[in-house]
Order: structure tokens, then C-alpha cells, then sequence
């Protein structure tokens, strides 16, 4: 485990250092890591820095307003309202890189406008030590490691937790007074929802994946889950009321590991599985099945796409 005041220390010195009087620019996607890298390049150049989230519309439930809630202290904050944009770019998109690179695509566009419009000459970024040695291989295209630096011109690029791991994060995260609600967060993938439901992605979908998944989070709490969430994987024939309807099925997932490169699918007890399916097909007209995913990664991947 690193030593977290020295690196806090180490850190916005090499930003002050990289960013120098010029101007800085970061996509805050909401998750511990650009919220940490945030935190720490705004404490070392301040207004200099334009953190920029982008609402994607394959957010959490209520993350927009906990991320304008918590960097409202950041002047310099853009949000970009993008939702209808990113379902435009996923319209008839099925297969899964296909739906990384769309989203990947459309996001390169939302960030470089803001880029251009700000001037910026330094691109931070929240990259982690997992997120290079998963890209090197090349298991998948994670759209927040690629991409961005060739988007727009810029002169400098800085990573600065680039040898940390996903805990030594949250420890930093600690530190700098992050709110729990981001440095406690489960991991959440870039592409967002759209990870979590197979095929096209639909507006109708997206909200299955987002209102299941608030349910599945706070009822695995106690697990202490390194992830716990809710997939849409296809439809199945279910009865509700007096119809047959031909619903969404719903896949709960709930992990442990320690850097998201393995994990083990965890043991839940069967009245909580009950309650959460009860809950979700409860809530949620279009959805007729719930289920449980017991495959451990490997061989299954932790998201779904
Ligand atoms: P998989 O599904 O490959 O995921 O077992 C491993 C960990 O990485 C997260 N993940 C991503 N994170 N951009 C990210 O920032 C991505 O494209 C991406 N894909 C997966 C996933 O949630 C898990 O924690």
C-alpha cells in the first residue's frame, strides 16, 4: 500500500509542475478514479482545470445530481447534457465492441468540443494500474484509456495515479474529502449501462438496467460487494396479472475481487435474491424474470459486454 500523504504530496506536485500556467482539462465520469484525479489536479491548479462530465443518459440512478452536488466547489465544472445523442449514436448497434466504439465515438465528440471551446492544453486523466495492464493485452477496449489524447491537440498528458490500485484509490479519495458516496462507490464502467444490457440498446432497456440496479445495490449492501448490479439480457415468456407477456429478463450479478481482473460471483441468501426479483419484477412492468449469475471470471467477464 502506498503512503497516501506522500502520494497526495507527489502527485499535485506533478501537476502543478505539467499543467504550469496553462489551462487543464478532465472527463469526470462520476467513478472514484476521474473524481479522485479531479479532486487532486484542482487542488494543485484550481479554476485552471475545467472538469467536464458528460451525462451519457447510461448513468446510475441520481448520479448526475450527486456528481453537480458534489463539484459544485470546482467553479470550473461543464456539464453536457447528452443523453438523446448517445441513444442516437447506439440506434441498431448490437455487437459489443461495435457499442464500445459508438459510445467511445460520441463521447471523443462531447469532450473535444468542450476542449476547443476551453482551450485546453493538458489532458488529465484517471487512469489506474489495472486499466493499462487490461489495455496492453487488449482483453477490451476501454474507452477511457484510448481515444481522448488523439481527439484534440493536446500538448501534455498527465496520469497521476497511474501505478495505483483500485484501493489505494479509495484511500486517496479518503483523504482528499471525497464524499463516501463517490469514494465508496462500486467501480462502474465507462460505457456506462450500456455494458449491462446485451444487444441494442433502448431507452426502455436503459431503464430497466438503471432502476434494477439501484434495487440490486441496496440490497446487497451488506455483501460488500466489489460490484453488485443488474443485467438486461434478452426476454422470456412471463405471466403477469392474467397475460402472458414477453418481458425482460433480468440477470443479478454480485462479485467480489480486489482489482476487477478476477473475481468470484458471490453466495447471497435465498430471501434476498427473492425480495430483489420480487422488487424488480414488482416495479417493473416489462420485466418477467429474474435470475442469478453464479460464473466467476474467469471464464465469464465481470460486465456483460
Ligand atoms: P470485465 O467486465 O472486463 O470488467 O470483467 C472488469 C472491470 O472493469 C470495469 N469495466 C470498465 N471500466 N471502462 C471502464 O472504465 C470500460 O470500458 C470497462 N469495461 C469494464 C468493470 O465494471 C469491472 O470493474
Amino acid at each position: 500500500m502506498v503512503d497516501v500523504d506522500q502520494f497526495i504530496t507527489d502527485a499535485v506536485a506533478e501537476l502543478e509542475a505539467e499543467v504550469g500556467d496553462d489551462d487543464a482539462i478532465i472527463a469526470l465520469s462520476g467513478g472514484v478514479d476521474s473524481s479522485t484525479a479531479a479532486a487532486l489536479a484542482y487542488e494543485a491548479v484550481g479554476d485552471q482545470l475545467t472538469p467536464v462530465y458528460v451525462d451519457t443518459g447510461l448513468m446510475r440512478k441520481g448520479e448526475t445530481e450527486e456528481i453537480r452536488e458534489t463539484f459544485a466547489y470546482m467553479d470550473s465544472l461543464r456539464i453536457v447534457e447528452a443523453e438523446d445523442r448517445f441513444l442516437g449514436a447506439l440506434e441498431g448497434v448490437t455487437d459489443p465492441e461495435a457499442k464500445r466504439h459508438a459510445i467511445g465515438e460520441q463521447f471523443i465528440r462531447e469532450f473535444e468540443t468542450v476542449a476547443r471551446e476551453e482551450g485546453a492544453d493538458v489532458l488529465v486523466q484517471g487512469t489506474i494500474y489495472p486499466d493499462r495492464i487490461e489495455s496492453e493485452g487488449t482483453i477490451k477496449s476501454h474507452h477511457n484509456v484510448g481515444g481522448l489524447p488523439d481527439a484534440v491537440d493536446f500538448d501534455r498528458i498527465v496520469e497521476p495515479m497511474r501505478d495505483l490500485y483500485k484501493d489505494e484509490v479509495r484511500e486517496v479519495a479518503r483523504e482528499l474529502g471525497l464524499d463516501a458516496i463517490i469514494s465508496e462507490r462500486m467501480p462502474f464502467p465507462g460505457p456506462g449501462l450500456a455494458v449491462r444490457i446485451v444487444g441494442e440498446v433502448t431507452a426502455e432497456k436503459v431503464e430497466v438496467a438503471r432502476e434494477a440496479t439501484h434495487v440490486v445495490e441496496a440490497e446487497l449492501e451488506e455483501y460488500d460487494p466489489w460490484q453488485a448490479f443488474a443485467a438486461v439480457l434478452g426476454r422470456a415468456t412471463g405471466v403477469k396479472g392474467d397475460n402472458r407477456v414477453h418481458g425482460h429478463v433480468v440477470a443479478v450479478r454480485s462479485v467480489e475481487s480486489r482489482d476487477g481482473m478476477t473475481a468470484r460471483a458471490q453466495e447471497i441468501d435465498w430471501e434476498t435474491l427473492q425480495r430483489i426479483q420480487s422488487r424488480v419484477t414488482g416495479q417493473l412492468e416489462t420485466v418477467s424474470r429474474v435470475v442469478y449469475d453464479v460464473t466467476h471470471k474467469p471464464p465469464a467477464t465481470i460486465e456483460y459486454e
